[in-house]
């Protein structure tokens, strides 16, 4: 693949290099500029070993284009020698003993800044929320949490509370707009220009197929999956953005994995075929935050199985591209898709019975679960190749 140019500041000096458009920042910090203070420890986005900052924000290296950075202010651990704050942190993991192999201490320290800075108030509780996304295999996380509660409770400068500084991009430039997380490819008036994905361009793409039971009649779940309207209040998560007109859809998902949440808003397109009860639906997402796009295809159908109950059959393909495209494996998709179902059909049940929607936001599948399915993953490669 043909090699481009790439230029950021890196620790507060300009560095250039030449990578791959798909090369990660991790790779790049640590391959082509010899910066190994930031680790890698899942290289799927779950573990928070390769936490670095970016425009002041704590990004994930792993799962970060080095060539979204293009321009960007990143901070490593190692940026970190000379900050008062830091060196506050560092003694304080210290003395709590807040690390043993040190793997995870490079992303610990990255976020426990974090923290400090933007919740001078925080106690143990919202401590261990925000550092959900940091797993340490061995020390555990008592000396971490002490070892930040330990600095907020000492009056950390002054200061070092100040934001970081960030590179300013030229007012309206594209660049400018996507690093503040509104890309604009994601402005409504880019989102109704966008083409809907051509379902033939899906056919090679993840497949999933999921069954469920519902114990309601046929023709009540049909008339709830035939209005869009309707069904969108049992998806958690979802939310039609403006009027359905013709089976043209406009709306958003959050889809919530581990620490990392993710708001595609895009379109779609449904049509129905009422005699036979099923129908399909195709649609493109973005998630403006991550830059990650969302195609997909889902076809339905219902079908009786005894007076009073139906079953419902849906066969989904689905494409991601971008930063979170690493959540597109097979394994995650699958628990993603399983959990919302079940809430899906629970919401449906409700609905029919006019208990209105009891549909909220999707819940975050918890970090050991993601470590058991990258666990399988990473087995399934080394023992199949694949
Ligand atoms: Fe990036 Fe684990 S190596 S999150
Ligand atoms: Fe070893 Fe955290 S200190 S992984």
């Amino acid at each position: 693949m043909t090699e481009i140019d790439i230029g950021f500041t890196l620790d507060g000096a300009p560095v250039r290099g030449r990578a791959e458009p798909r090369t990660h920042l991790a790779d790049f910090i640590r391959e082509e500029m010899l910066r190994t203070g930031t680790h890698l420890g899942c290289e799927q986005g779950v573990c928070g070993a390769c936490t670095v900052f970016v425009d002041g924000r704590p990004t994930r290296s792993c799962i970060t284009l080095a060539a979204s950075c293009q321009g960007a202010d990143v901070r490593t651990v190692e940026g970190f020698d000379d900050d008062a704050l830091m060196r506050r942190i560092r003694e304080a993991f210290s003395r709590h003993h807040a690390l043993q192999c040190g793997y995870c201490t490079p992303g610990m320290l990255t976020t426990a800044y974090d923290i400090v800075r933007r919740l001078p108030d925080a106690d143990a509780a919202p401590i261990r929320r925000e550092l959900s996304g940091n797993l340490c295999r061995c020390t555990g996380y008592a000396g971490i949490v002490a070892a930040i509660e330990d600095v907020l409770a000492n009056d950390p400068p002054a200061a070092a509370l100040l934001p970081m500084p960030r590179s300013v991009p030229k007012a309206g430039s594209r660049e400018r707009a996507a690093r503040a997380g509104s890309d604009v490819a994601s402005t409504p008036s880019a989102l109704e220009a966008a083409a809907l994905p051509d379902a033939a361009s899906l056919e090679d793409a993840p497949h999933l197929t999921r069954s469920v039971t519902l114990a309601i009649g046929v023709e009540d779940a049909w008339a709830l999956l035939s209005s869009p309207e309707r069904i969108v209040t049992c998806v958690p998560g979802a939310s039609l953005t403006e009027p359905s007109k013709d089976g043209a859809l406009t709306g958003q998902i959050l889809v919530a994995v581990g620490p990392i949440k993710a708001i595609f808003a895009g379109r779609g397109s449904v049509t129905f075929d009422a005699d036979r009860r099923r129908g399909s639906l195709i649609g493109r997402g973005r998630d403006a935050l991550s830059r990650t796009a969302l195609d997909g295809k889902l076809d339905f159908v219902v079908a009786e199985t005894d007076p009073g109950s139906c079953r419902l059959d849906l066969d989904m393909r689905y494409r991601l591209a971008g930063p979170l495209s690493q959540f597109g494996r097979p394994e995650l998709v699958a628990e993603i898709a399983d959990r919302l179902l079940a809430e899906v059909a629970t919401a449906i049940e409700h609905e029919v019975r006019g208990g209105g929607s009891v549909a909220e936001a999707p819940k975050p599948i918890n970090g050991f679960t993601l470590m058991v399915l990258a666990l399988k993953a990473m087995l399934v490669k080394v023992f199949t190749g694949r």
